[in-house]
């Protein structure tokens, strides 16, 4: 059985199918550090290594399908944003990305915020030891009970994101006797994705608080009347996966609109703001996403521009990555099981996991890069597409990519930038089991999420 791409062989675009693949790289045995954690290496052997360990020995001793995470490489990008943003700005880590209690661990090691957006997601951060005034609280539809355990934990901010809620946290902080910071989300008609952004009156989402039609100030306005509320600030958060900073330009420059509104109607000048997550990665080699010391310092001069255009003090900035910070440190290992090749189209490479650990290509349609690891290779590339073992055709990991012809089952290929919105958004479809998380570091690996049994699954399904 040929292995090859089809037999016209993968230059020949005339016969490939439509997509969105660019022509093979120079060198499929290349490790492009712009999507790869930074201590991964090919070794002499041409096996890929991580911390100093190759993947062979992983995937012996942790088994597939595994994400992997470089803890040298998150340190160094956490550490990274907080020391671009420096002391007078706060780096709240955002942990819808990923989050365990190592991680926890690492970050307020490192000095960051912690982002949280369920009662589950405090729960994890408060077990690891994550000091309390150091939490902000997210979420559209925070219940009664993770606002109350919220308040009682004494988390630093909880983000305020409709009229019911700012009358609910300001009873129940009055109720244990205390005053709870808050800022509150607004939405300013800013949608940003990727190079485009649209600038909007009206935003149609369930997040936040419409600054259109004066709903934000209103917000405002009656959040200061309550006693059990402390209001520092205005949130906002405009998109995902951005590498173009002027939808914050626009997002600021309605935000400071709002301050300056604030402080001429109540004579109240906000200290704070917030202008939430979703700076880019690169998830393949076409991706440029910037430094954050240069997002630091496009950030706070947008806003210092925009308040001394309105006189008015500069607040204290804080940011939420999320994928930023842990997307590009983490791949996931994968064995290759079967492997057809459909004439004049593409090869299917099937792996042991699929979309219950990557969910983002069939939700997203997102793009993602691949690579042998397990051994290098000199053979011409083949066309790919690499799918899971689910019951489901839309179950996608990499649409289209390139790996060498020679690939075979049971070698090791390896997916990377999956830190981010893989393992917390992973699922159980089909009762495959979640994998764990393994972090590596010089020279040693360390289980973080050990890997979901069998009988994990049965103990939940009581009969
Ligand atoms: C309010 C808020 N902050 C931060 C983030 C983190 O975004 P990212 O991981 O893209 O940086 C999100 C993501 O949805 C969010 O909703």
């Amino acid at each position: 059985m040929s292995r090859s791409a089809h037999p016209a062989g993968p230059r020949h675009a005339d016969v490939l199918p439509e997509g969105h693949y660019s022509a093979p790289p120079a060198d499929l045995n290349a490790l492009d550090p712009k999507v790869w954690a930074q201590t991964v290496a090919r070794d002499a052997d041409g096996a890929v290594t991580v911390g100093g360990i190759p993947v062979t020995r992983l995937a012996e001793e942790y088994g597939t399908p595994a994400y992997v995470l470089d803890e040298a490489d998150f340190r160094a990008r956490a550490r990274a944003w907080r020391t671009a943003f420096g002391a007078d700005a706060d780096v709240f880590y955002a942990g819808k990305a990923f989050l365990s209690r190592a991680v926890v661990r690492w970050l307020d090691e490192e000095g960051l915020n912690l982002d949280v957006c369920s009662g589950g997601e405090l729960a994890t951060a408060l077990s690891a030891g994550m000091p309390a005034d150091r939490i902000a609280f997210h979420g559209n539809n925070k219940s009664e009970r993770e606002i109350r355990r919220a308040v009682e934990a004494g988390v630093g901010r909880i983000v305020l994101d409709s009229f019911q809620e700012i009358v609910r946290v300001a009873h129940i902080a009055q109720e244990l006797g205390t005053r709870q910071r808050v800022q509150i989300r607004i939405t300013v008609g800013v949608e940003a994705h990727t190079h485009e952004f649209i600038a909007t009156a009206h935003e149609d989402q369930k997040f936040g608080i419409p600054l259109a039609g004066g709903q934000a100030a209103e917000a405002v306005r009656r959040a200061l009347q309550l006693d059990g509320l402390e209001v520092i600030g205005i949130h906002s958060h405009i998109g995902s996966q951005i590498f173009d900073m002027s939808g914050f330009e626009v997002a600021a420059h309605r935000v400071v609109g709002l301050l300056k509104d604030i402080r001429d109607e109540h004579g109240v000048e906000l200290p704070e703001i917030d202008l939430g997550g979703g700076l880019g990665i690169a998830y393949t080699s076409d991706d440029d996403p910037r430094e954050p010391h240069e997002i630091a310092k496009a950030l706070t001069e947008i806003v210092t521009r925009e308040c001394e255009a309105a006189r008015l003090a500069t607040p204290r900035i804080s940011v939420e990555p999320g994928r930023a910070i842990v997307g590009p440190t983490a791949f996931t290992l994968y064995e290759v099981g079967t492997i057809k090749p459909l004439e004049a189209l593409r090869t299917y490479v099937s792996v042991d996991g699929g979309m219950s650990d990557n969910i983002r290509t069939a939700l997203y349609d997102a793009e993602y890069s691949v690579a042998l690891v397990s051994r290098s290779s000199d053979a011409e590339p083949m066309l790919v597409r690499v799918v899971g073992k689910h019951c489901e055709s839309g179950d996608i990991v990499v649409k289209d990519a390139f790996l060498p012809g020679d690939l075979a089952p049971g070698d090791l290929i390896a997916v990377p930038a999956t830190g981010a919105y893989c393992r917390s958004m992973a699922s159980n479809y089909n009762h495959v089991l979640r994998p764990p998380v393994v972090a590596v570091r010089d020279g040693e690996a360390r289980v973080i999420v050990r890997r979901e049994t069998e009988d994990d699954l049965l103990r939940l399904d009581v009969g």
